[in-house]
């Protein structure tokens, strides 16, 4: 996640790019930049911290103490959210080719980009960062003959990866290119001036005529028009759609809360999870987990998962992936418990720390009891630069982007493909998975992305009608086995977080040894039916419970025939292997809890008694 913002037009175009970027700064915040042309040089101006530190930089400039102020202009704004290189000045975009005439500013992951790199560095191009945006600038410097937009197509067609960027030319005045793959870019149309950014909010104040790209296209910005082709140069038609949003609904991208924002967040947030730690067909690379280097990996007797809350959840759905895979033996432990149990950990152990926020004081504190006890440290966090990351020994970060509804959707899913990334990776060095099989599995990770598309593309109408008939009952409950009942764990948080409705969720095996007593005829029964090796047994259980006059609502893999006889309601999610269908019932779970809290009248994004971060124990 990063923002970019661009203008071309007759305004002085720093503070609008500056104002651009503040819109975006919930898709990133660990530094910034902005490129202006002035005359016939390109200045730059980059900042690590959030933007104030960017603008005390700019006024810095405007005061003598760099490139003074652009009257009018052509100029691209960037946001940064780290995903390669660390949080440094040079790792902030724009970045430039090597004589500095071209400017970048990119979102995104570019996967092939150490071959680039290296091809490009052979070729004469000095490098000034460690990321992997700065070779798209590089490219098109590479193809540049003095025209910027078939430049930028021969470099598009160059790059693998998914990214969206604009390009601007100390050459070419009052020009920008903008590129789609995968990533978000818009066009916004104005008079004698015209706007692009990574959502509407960067320019909304200034115009509400929006052109919305779609992968494989480029636009070509002038101060008098825009034009769209596609990579292979076919002028494109792109209708113009007016927005009607008022300024708190910019900032939620046109959605109404935070929470469904980022519940429709999370195809993208998983692609960028997994992004290029899965670039090729056979093999996962997890890049630089610091002092959890493959030897230790192929060799530590146990891991020990440690978090709280969602987190703890996503770890359960880890511990099915790693020991199927891997057969590593696997302990889930609630942070808060396993800190003060004096518990039993050494240097044969890993153990891994979820959080998002990477601040929650109890994670960090088991994390701490564990490493001074011997063991290896790895953190799985969503926040570069927290606490976590810096007490870890190694960290894998989730790319989910800034999360600021307080239920945790899209963090809650990185997390899990986190791991599903990890427990493969282990499974590969530990010699239990190869072949064909790990080739499966690593194009079935990679393709959840499409899947979670589909969930969040079939609607909600199945939805809000279970969430009309159920929105007034005081008591659910949720039931799952083996990786869906993590699953039914945490949908059943997020109703209770955010409709104060009261919830249990169990293991559906467990379920006649008492809460069955529970259960009359006005009890909602939400059960996670995905494939799985067990579903025999839960179908078994969903018996018990109908038996009770209960109502069943199915969450099912699209092709199961079974559970339709069985239950009151079915939500169908598409077919995925046992172990990844469970990560795609949460959308709708998270979906029936948002719409049941609607319907109370709540408030989903700062639910009462609820913080973001929990920093006190
Ligand atoms: C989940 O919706 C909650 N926000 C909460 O359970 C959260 O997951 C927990 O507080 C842990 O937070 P962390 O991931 O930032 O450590």
């Amino acid at each position: 996640m990063c923002g970019i913002v661009g203008y071309v037009g007759p305004r002085e175009v720093r503070p609008l790019l500056f104002e651009g970027l503040q819109k975006l700064e919930y898709r990133g915040y660990d530094s910034a930049g902005i490129s202006v042309l002035n005359g016939e040089r390109i200045d730059l101006v980059r900042a690590v911290g959030n933007l104030s530190h960017l603008h005390q930089a700019i006024s810095r400039s405007a005061n003598g103490d760099g490139p003074p102020p652009v009257a009018d202009g052509t100029g691209i704004g960037h946001t940064r959210w780290a995903t390669h290189g660390r949080v440094t000045e040079a790792n902030a975009h724009p970045h430039y080719s090597t004589d500095s005439r071209i400017h970048i500013a990119v979102n995104g992951i570019v996967e092939n980009y150490v071959a680039l790199r290296q091809e490009l560095a052979d070729g004469g191009a000095r490098f000034s960062s460690e990321t992997d945006a700065e070779v798209i600038a590089h490219l098109i410097a590479r193809h540049y003959d003095g025209d910027l937009v078939k430049a930028v197509r021969d470099a598009y067609g160059e790059l693998h990866g998914h990214y969206a960027f604009v390009a601007m030319s100390a050459d070419e005045p009052g020009v920008l290119v903008g590129a789609r793959k995968e990533c978000p870019l818009v066009v916004g149309r104005g008079e004698g001036e015209q706007f692009i950014g990574s959502a509407v909010p960067a320019f909304l104040r200034h115009t509400n005529r929006v052109q919305y790209m779609n992968d494989d296209e480029i636009a070509v910005l002038r101060p008098e028009g825009v034009e769209f082709l596609t990579v292979s140069g076919e002028p494109l038609e792109r209708p113009v759609d007016e927005v009607d949003w008022d300024a708190a609904t910019a900032e939620k991208g046109g959605y109404e809360t935070f929470m469904l924002k980022e519940i429709h967040e999370q195809a993208d947030a998983v692609a960028e999870t997994i992004g290029e730690r899965a670039t090729h067909a056979d093999t996962i690379d997890l890049g630089d987990l610091g002092a959890i280097d493959d030897g230790l990996l192929r060799t530590i007797e146990r891991i020990v998962i440690v978090a709280c809350g969602t987190s703890y959840h996503a770890g359960l759905v880890g511990r099915y992936a790693i020991e199927e895979w891997a057969r590593v033996p696997v302990d889930v432990e609630i942070a808060s418990e396993y800190r003060y149990r004096n518990p039993v950990v050494g240097p044969r152990d890993l153990v891994i720390g979820v959080s998002q926020s990477g601040e929650t004081a109890d994670t960090l504190a088991a994390m701490r009891a564990a490493s001074a006890a011997g063991a290896r440290v790895l953190a799985i966090t969503n926040v570069m630069g927290s606490q976590m990351t810096r007490d870890a020994d190694g960290v894998l970060f989730t790319r989910a982007g800034i999360e600021i509804g307080v239920a945790a959707t899209k963090t809650f899913v990185t997390q899990v493909v986190a791991f599903y990334l990890l427990a493969l990776r282990l499974a590969e060095l530990r010699g239990q998975l190869a072949g064909a099989e790990l080739t499966a599995l690593i194009s079935e990770v990679k393709h959840l992305p499409n899947l979670i598309s589909e969930v969040l593309e079939s609607g909600t109408a199945e939805l809000e009608r279970i969430a009309d008939a159920v929105h007034g009952r005081e008591f659910f409950m949720y039931l799952g086995r083996h990786a869906g009942l993590p699953i039914a764990l945490e949908g059943a948080l997020k109703l209770k977080e955010i409709s104060y409705i009261a919830t249990d969720a169990y293991a559906a095996g467990e379920m006649k040894h008492g809460p069955i007593a529970l259960l009359d005829e006005s009890t909602p029964v939400v059960v996670v039916a995905t494939a799985s090796p067990v579903l025999e047994k839960l179908i078994s259980n969903v018996q018990e419970v109908r038996a009770r006059g209960a109502r069943v609502i199915a969450v099912v893999s699209a092709s199961d025939a079974r559970l339709a006889e069985h239950a009151d309601e079915l939500i169908r999610v598409p077919d995925s292997d046992p172990l990844l269908g469970p990560l795609l019932a949460v959308i709708p779970l998270q979906l029936l809890a948002y719409l049941i809290a609607g319907r109370r009248g709540l408030n989903v994004d700062q639910p009462r008694n609820l913080a973001k971060t929990v920093t006190v124990e």
